[in-house]
């Protein structure tokens, strides 16, 4: 099946909607973070060159997080040093501390993400530091990468729900977020890490937030499809403002250290829904399919893409006509 055919209603039909998106690719990150299996670094190599000649550009490529709270991704330091790096491609890996981001300089990253979570149970579990410990590793960690002349992009989680604290005032967000702006990360990253929340609260969040003096020029969102309410939370994201969506090949992904969490909202399905609606992503489609097929092979399970779905079913079906 070719990309989505060109709608002939333009996004102007939508008000806010933009004529082009950027798609941040997290899928070798949070996707294989999740996996019990061990992929080989050359098959997580082809997986991110092939998203790369697909079109993408920007990519989250590992963690350098301690190997036994995130096995799947032991491999960290090998990997980042085998990617043949292509020009005008920004690769970026999730750092949690100094060790990390020394991990990641050694291995020749020039951009790094940090993360922490809205709510401080989260937190706790995840990084094993309250938010206000966290707070003050990123406040080294983050003026260490900058002095490097590293680029640093930070996450903050829950925000829309919590797996151990429940609904989540738009407070804790704009609190954490403002703290990490101010210490210099270059975009923020806002994650329904648990994929709870709809388009009315992605709303509310996104106004608070302006009205709290964030931009969201450099705000992104990153929506994990555990409810079916990804595609249609980016939708009335990208009315609101927002210009860069988080997203997963193939719809791998999850949080060890969220029960509940499943992938994130799939990159075939962002792009699809964007390119059907005229936004360009500079993505093709037709070259995502064989990287999340051969992915699929690999983890031997069907992964949760519905355009991978729709197309595999669409190609069986022209062979038996
Ligand atoms: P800790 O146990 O508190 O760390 O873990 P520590 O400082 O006490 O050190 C304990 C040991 O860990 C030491 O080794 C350190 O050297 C080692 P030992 O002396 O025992 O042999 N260590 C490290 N090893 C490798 N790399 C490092 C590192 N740091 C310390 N960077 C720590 C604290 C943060 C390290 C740990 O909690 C951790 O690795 N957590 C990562 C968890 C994680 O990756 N979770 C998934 C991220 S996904 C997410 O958060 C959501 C997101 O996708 C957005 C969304 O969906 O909302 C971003
Ligand atoms: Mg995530």
């Amino acid at each position: 099946m070719k990309q989505a055919a060109a709608s002939p209603f333009g996004p102007e039909l939508f008000v806010g909607l933009p004529s082009e998106v950027e798609i941040y690719e997290v899928g070798p990150r949070d996707g294989l973070q999740n996996e019990s299996a061990v992929i080989p670094v050359e098959t997580k190599k082809a997986m991110i060159e092939g998203l790369v000649d697909a079109g993408i550009k920007r990519i989250e490529i590992t963690s350098f997080v301690n190997p036994r709270w995130i096995p799947a991704l032991a491999d960290h330091k090998e990997l980042a040093k085998a990617i043949v790096r292509k020009p005008g491609v920004r690769y970026t890996a999730l750092v949690p501390n100094m060790r990390g981001l020394d991990g990641a300089s050694e291995a020749g990253m020039e951009e790094v993400a940090i993360f922490m979570s809205a709510t401080e149970s989260h937190n706790k579990k995840n990084i094993n530091k309250t938010r206000a410990q966290a707070i003050e590793t990123y406040t080294e960690v983050i003026k260490e990468a900058l002095d490097r002349g590293m680029k640093v992009r930070g996450y903050v989680s829950c925000v829309y729900g919590c797996p151990y604290e429940g609904a989540v005032p738009v407070e804790n967000t704009i609190e954490v977020s403002k703290a990490l702006l101010d210490l210099g990360i270059y975009e923020l990253s806002l994650g329904d890490t648990i994929g709870v929340g709809n388009p009315l609260q992605v709303a509310h969040v996104l106004k608070s937030l302006v009205d709290a003096d964030i931009r969201l020029d450099q705000t992104a969102v990153h929506f994990h499809d555990t409810r079916g309410t990804a595609l249609a939370n980016i939708t009335v994201a990208l009315q609101m403002g927002v210009r860069v969506v988080d997203a997963s090949i193939g719809g791998l992904g999850g949080c060890p250290y969220a029960p509940g969490a499943s992938g994130n909202v799939s990159t075939e399905d962002v792009v699809y829904m964007l390119e059907g609606m005229g936004i360009e992503t500079g993505v093709d489609l037709d070259a995502l399919v064989p990287v999340s097929a051969r992915l699929e092979a690999e983890l031997a399970r069907e992964l949760p893409s519905k355009y991978l779905r729709a197309h595999q079913g669409f190609c069986a079906r022209s062979a038996d006509a």
